[in-house]
């Protein structure tokens, strides 16, 4: 089992990034945690990080026959991107997006997001550790099989 794991722009600047935000964790801290929980759980992880809308998008689009899933942050595209969003549903990937912080208590233009629509689901406000459970999560619904996945998402809707 493949995923790909996106992040978005200005996170690689996480660890002095507004640090009363984010915290001060680093990225690739982040993603060596997540490299040793893909691997207890048999995955395999691409990660890639841009602060470019376009490259983003082309590294999304061609993780279709390469990827079984996508963990994304797409960071401040989120509220912005429709070509993001857009790729995600080219797709046909399930996707989860995540978030260090909790989106919903900051500006009202975090409020809003484009992927939330095109995402099995959103995590947000747990730091790094969403990360985790995004990856969790994906690897629940991809082991859970696609029907059962759709019948929850079928009785939610
Ligand atoms: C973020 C939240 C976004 O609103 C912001 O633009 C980011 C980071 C987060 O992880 O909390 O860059 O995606």
């Amino acid at each position: 089992m493949k995923i790909r794991v996106v992040n978005g722009p200005n996170l690689k600047l996480l660890g002095t990034r507004e640090p009363n935000v984010y915290g001060t964790v680093t990225l690739d801290g982040i993603l060596a945690e997540l490299e040793t929980r893909a691997r207890e759980l048999g995955i395999t992880l691409d990660c890639f990080q841009s602060d470019i809308e376009g490259e983003l998008v082309a590294y999304i689009g061609e993780a279709i026959g390469r990827a079984d899933g996508l963990l994304i942050n797409p960071a401040a595209y989120t509220h912005t991107s429709v070509a993001l969003r857009d790729a995600i549903a080219a797709t046909g990937l399930p996707c989860v997006e995540v978030h260090l912080s909790n989106v919903y208590r900051r500006e009202p233009f975090r409020h809003y997001s484009h992927i939330a629509p095109v995402s099995l689901g959103q995590i947000c406000g747990f730091g790094g550790y969403g990360y985790l459970l995004g990856l969790e999560a994906l690897a629940h619904h991809l082991k859970s099989g696609p029907q059962k996945a759709g019948r929850a998402l079928k009785k939610d809707a």
